[in-house]
């Protein structure tokens, strides 16, 4: 086989087999295909896109290309969550103790933020001594004495995924709904669990911008799930603005910590309501979706949610003393508002932009090595359909000067669209995708 033969053969339209991919892929992670070469295969998938059983084949070649994680020793259903990345999303920290409160066991594998997007990792850090660099049987071990333990990726699993992604981030082929799926299902085929719920995003922060473009996408991650075996749901969810309204590393771990304590709703605990639901219903663990509503928000108001986040703290190294003291988390030196200069209702917000808020303050990465700062960030005030007057402050800046803090609150101004008509809120949840519904 010649790689030429096959970038030729994508490139005019023509469906890879099964063998030819997995040649392919074993090649490129081997070394023996240059990059020269995947990123031209790349931009054909990219404009001649890929068929369901050649994505199919692109997931599980990507999946042989490393380990998977043995999950057998875990008693009980294990449950997996992801999101396809998102601006303020702290969802893994909320969504994975209520969970694992119903008696889930969720083994988490998660990364660091890269540009305008967070990474669970990080956040978690915003806890003094937290560590997710864990052995293989202290993170196991983890799972079955907390019901929930969060470590970061080794590069064991999925290799071909780590160099194609770094090789698509360069090459401008991030946003090819196979190459999204294959890097996306490969790895949490791979982290073993059982039952997997996967958040995508659409809108203005999303890799995915229409809604249309998210469901084709939600409906090829159910349909790879469905013929690996797997019981796999995607909830569409809105990312025209920020989820929540912290964004950047501890103050979104502080807004986290208020929806365990019940303290903090909104678009927040509604999306882990959803995705704890598809979670409970794939596991057996509730046959109705009000059944499992219900448990997910007893544990919030029994308190068995934050207990469960305590222990995972002060398993992974980090001070417990911290969940139930924020004071103890990073703190900025500046905090300053960030105020209208009109009055309106907010038409919209730019996510995206409001993430890079965030990463000019230094929360954020612009490439992968940068040190960030993680007390730095905003905390938004306003939000689409709320009414906003002059002076009033659209969001507080925590920022590590003044300069900083003055630059950041411009650039926030810039992200909200006022009007003087009043403005509606969108729904915010789109829809459930299962995957037994998603045959293309
Ligand atoms: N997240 C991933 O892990 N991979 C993609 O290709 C896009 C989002």
């Amino acid at each position: 086989m010649r790689m030429v033969d096959l970038i030729d053969k994508k490139r005019g339209g023509g469906e890879l087999t099964t063998e030819e991919i997995r040649w392919m892929i074993d090649g490129f992670t081997r070394g023996a295909i240059p990059d020269y070469q995947m990123s031209a295969m790349c931009m054909a998938i990219c404009f001649r896109d890929m068929t369901a059983r050649e994505t199919y084949d692109l997931t599980m070649a990507m999946l042989d290309s490393g380990e998977r994680v043995d999950l057998s020793s875990i008693p009980g259903v294990k449950a997996d969550k992801h999101s396809t990345g998102g601006v303020g999303d702290k969802t893994s920290l909320v969504l994975c103790p209520m969970a694992a409160a119903c008696g889930l066991r969720m083994a988490k594998l998660s990364g660091r933020g890269l540009g305008h997007t967070g990474g669970t990792i990080d956040k978690l850090e915003s806890f003094p001594g937290f560590s997710t660099a864990l052995p293989r049987e202290v993170f196991l071990q983890s799972v079955r004495d907390n019901g929930f333990a969060i470590a970061g990726q080794t590069g064991e699993i999925c290799p071909a995924d780590k160099k194609l992604y770094a090789l698509r981030d360069v090459t401008a082929t991030v946003a090819s709904r196979p190459l999204i799926v294959g890097s996306i299902m490969s790895k949490k085929l791979a982290s073993g669990a059982d039952v997997i719920v996967l958040d995508v995003k659409t809108g203005s922060g999303a890799f995915m911008e229409t809604e249309e473009a998210a469901f084709e996408l939600a409906r090829s991650m159910a349909d790879v799930g469905r013929r690996a075996g797997k019981r796999v749901s995607c909830v569409v969810t809105d990312m025209d603005e920020p989820l929540g309204h912290a964004v950047g590393n501890a103050l979104e771990v502080r807004e986290a910590l208020a929806a365990l304590r019940g303290e903090y709703k909104g678009d927040l605990m509604d999306l882990c309501l959803a995705l704890g639901t598809e979670l409970l219903l794939s596991a057996g663990v509730a046959r109705e979706e009000d059944e499992a509503r219900a448990m997910l928000s007893r544990t919030i108001e029994d308190g068995s949610a934050l207990r469960c986040f305590r222990r995972f703290v002060e398993a992974q190294g980090g001070d417990p003393a911290a969940v139930d003291d924020d004071r103890l988390l990073p703190r900025a030196p500046v905090v300053v508002e960030a105020s209208s200069l009109r009055a309106g209702y907010v038409r919209r917000m730019d996510a995206h932009g409001v993430g890079l808020v965030s990463m000019h303050l230094g929360g954020g990465r612009a490439a992968k090595d940068d040190a960030i700062d993680l007390s730095v960030g905003v905390v938004l005030h306003k939000k689409v359909g709320d009414r906003v007057e002059t002076g009033e402050s659209l969001g507080t800046i925590h920022a590590r000067s003044e300069e900083d803090a003055a630059k950041a609150a411009a650039l926030l101004r810039s992200c909200y669209d006022l009007s003087d008509e009043p403005a509606e809120r969108p729904p915010f949840i789109k829809g459930v995708v299962r995957g037994e519904e998603a045959r293309p």
